[in-house]
């Protein structure tokens, strides 16, 4: 079979790293069309420059990376520095990458590229805020139909919110925006809180991947250990956990995910619970059932998938 063509949005951020990474490790299963960054975790100028450094470490600079949007639709940004360091990799020696930044605008190229594609070929993988995939809709909605699906990290049901009671950080981020991506009608997959904090970074985990000889490990171990120190603190866990790489473990490995077709709408209005992603798990609702709602994973099986395929490099 022919490799998936896949674009992946993100805001690097350690985990997002990690998910580019994975993409990188695996091109008989994925393409990489290209990467677009958005602000989310740190400001665009330093997610953008980022993701350029993952290209460089992984020796993959032919792909090409995009600048997007610098704040989101409506709301003004938030990011996280406070989890993910100054830089968004903290843990990893960062460094000026070669790879270069596209002259063009992360928006146009998902316009060009997903607008000349052939019908329902392209996947989207965003793992950060949804302004850049919102705005593409916006701007020429005849796109979606070129839309294979959507795998996307973020939200919240039974784990309650990360960022206010009520929100996972990524929706929260732009919650207008992913209305908009919500409501688009392809097939959408959404890893939100409730399966990947099952998926958590054990000090046992990441010795075996600090144990694998090369760059790309060596930089992922020593950002899951940075992870650590915050997130074991605040869940009380063995482990923080490994958000963003799970989307793109879906696209290798969906069988180590459990999913339930479900309604997913997302408050846009309440200043209380604002980005909360209402999930009709139990179907009490008619509203349509638009999205697949990822509830359960098998963790072992992923960080043997994650291990083996950073070996690769
Ligand atoms: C999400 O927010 C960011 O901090 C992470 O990169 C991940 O995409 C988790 O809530
Ligand atoms: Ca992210």
């Amino acid at each position: 079979m022919p490799a998936r063509p896949i674009i992946i949005d993100c805001d690097p951020g350690q985990d997002d790293a990690v998910a580019l990474f994975l993409a990188m490790s695996s091109p008989d299963e994925l393409e990489v069309l290209g990467i677009t960054a958005v602000a989310g975790n740190v400001p665009l100028r330093l997610t953008e420059r980022n993701a350029r450094v993952m290209c460089d470490v992984a020796g993959r600079r032919d792909i090409q990376v995009f600048a997007g949007a610098e704040k989101p639709l409506i709301r003004e940004a938030i990011s996280a520095e406070y989890i993910h360091g100054e830089t968004g990799i903290d843990g990893m020696d960062v460094f000026d990458p070669v790879t270069p930044l596209q002259s063009q605008h992360a928006v146009d190229f998902l316009l060009e590229t997903v607008g000349n594609a052939a019908p329902a070929s392209i996947t989207l993988v965003p793992t950060g805020p949804l302004t850049n995939i919102a705005a593409a809709i916006i701007a020429d909605p005849q796109i979606i139909e070129n839309i294979n699906e959507i795998v996307l990290m973020g939200g919240a049901m039974r784990e309650g919110g990360n960022r206010t009671p009520s929100a996972e950080f990524n929706i929260l981020a732009d919650p207008h925006a992913t209305d908009i991506v919500f409501s688009c009608g392809r097939p959408l997959t959404v890893m939100g809180l409730d399966v990947t904090h099952k998926v958590l970074s054990t000090p046992e985990r990441v010795e075996r991947i600090a144990n694998i000889d090369n760059a790309v490990a060596a930089a992922t171990a020593g950002m899951l250990s940075f992870f650590h120190r915050y997130d074991t603190e605040k869940y009380e866990s063995p482990g923080p956990p490994l958000h963003d790489p799970c989307t793109v473990a879906y696209l290798l490995r969906p069988d180590l995910f459990c999913t339930k077709r479900c309604n997913i709408e997302i408050e846009t209005e309440s200043e209380l619970t604002m980005g909360h992603t209402a999930v009709d798990f139990w179907h009490v609702t008619d509203r349509p059932r638009n999205a697949n709602w990822v509830f359960d994973v098998d963790a072992n099986g992923f960080y043997e998938l994650l291990t083996e395929r950073l070996a690769r490099f």
